[in-house]
């Protein structure tokens, strides 16, 4: 628990404070997909009535990468919009632009004094990079763990809803917290992988080729901003077979994933004909045709993702709005963001 050094009877400053801190960061790139939304977006609308929420846009992380700083900033407000418009209430929790936080990169600056080199050119994310982009290996590269860590231990977060390929990056952010603390004294907690385990659920491409976000093909992955007819277009092509040719067949990968995508925004009965109709089918005489299933859940895909884009849509062109709910977790971010650099400034400079 906290406690308000100014109130000599230590008493908590917030009731929010005694609820465990969560963060986690988006990067601004690329569009929000199917994969996201059911994979973590809605862990995080869950978490946001239980814990005290930080979820953040990393628009500096994505300047190590030097894409087109015009196309940043409306990629920034994009994925704020599409956020809201999925669930997160910025009344509940921090939902801010980490580049409003200062107090971020003062914390990137002293944690880069206890992380090494060597550490450093290790992480695979790195040796990724020097892989894709060996013409621009620069050092804010070098460093991307070290400005994640101060992303968390600025709001002193014990819990980080992420996937597993950010575990490495979790384990720096402990160790640099842990010699932060040996060094000048106990401020962070060390944060860990949290997610709510039964609830993530994998969403395949359509073309049954891995993750929906890491498919090659564009029409693979459903994106929150597609329209109607894209969204049709990309279910009808997605991939199947002549189906089943016994009774309770075992379902291959991508005709389970139309099944998971299917149980998302669909009726138990619809799901239950469907079901019904594939374990049924028998030698000779298939049941389930692929076209009426496609057509049902094209259409119920339709009326799920159209409530979302269109208030993503209005959002981002209610630029006074936005800016507004931009500000206002700006403000909520630095609150608690000050309270922990002065506790570092005074550890390090005395
Ligand atoms: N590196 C994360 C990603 O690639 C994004 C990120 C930046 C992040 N800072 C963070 C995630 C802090 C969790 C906590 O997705």
């Amino acid at each position: 628990m906290q406690f308000d050094e100014s109130n000599s009877q230590s008493k908590p400053i917030f009731a929010a404070m005694e609820k465990e801190v969560v963060l986690s960061g988006i990067r601004p790139t690329g569009f929000l997909h199917l994969g996201n939304y059911f994979g973590a977006m809605r862990n995080y609308i869950r978490m946001q009535d239980e814990y005290n929420c930080y979820f953040f846009v990393a628009n500096w992380h994505s300047l190590t990468t030097h894409p087109d700083t015009k196309e940043l900033k409306a990629a920034v407000r994009r994925v704020v919009a599409e956020n809201i418009a999925c669930g997160l209430d910025p009344n509940k929790v921090a939902l801010y632009v980490q580049s409003d936080v200062p107090e971020i990169a003062e914390l990137y600056l002293n944690l880069n004094m206890l992380a090494y080199k060597g550490e450093l050119e290790k992480t695979t994310t790195f040796k990724d990079k020097v892989r894709t982009q060996p013409d621009n290996v620069n050092a804010g590269l070098l460093t991307y763990p070290v400005l994640q860590a101060a992303d968390i231990l600025i709001h002193r977060a014990v819990k980080v809803p992420v996937g597993k390929d950010q575990e490495q990056n979790l384990e720096m952010a402990r160790n640099f917290a842990k010699r932060f603390n040996h060094r000048y004294g106990e401020i962070f907690p060390e944060p860990v992988a949290f997610n709510y385990g039964e609830n993530l659920v994998k969403i395949l491409g359509l073309d049954g080729n891995g993750k929906m976000s890491k498919s090659e093909n564009q029409l693979a992955t459903i994106y929150l901003a597609d329209d109607d007819d894209l969204i049709r277009k990309k279910i009808m092509k997605s991939k199947t077979d002549q189906g089943p040719d016994k009774p309770n067949s075992v379902k291959p990968d991508y005709i389970e994933n139309l099944f998971t995508l299917l149980k998302l925004v669909s009726t138990t009965e619809v799901v239950q004909k469907f079901e019904d109709d594939f374990n049924n089918s028998s030698a000779g005489n298939c049941i389930i045709r692929y076209g009426d299933f496609k057509k049902q859940l094209a259409e119920d895909m339709v009326k799920f993702l159209q409530p979302i884009r269109e208030q993503a849509t209005d959002l981002q062109n209610n630029t006074e709005v936005l800016d507004k709910i931009i500000q206002q977790g700006a403000e909520k971010a630095r609150a608690s963001a000050s309270a922990t650099i002065q506790l570092v400034r005074k550890a390090v400079l005395g």
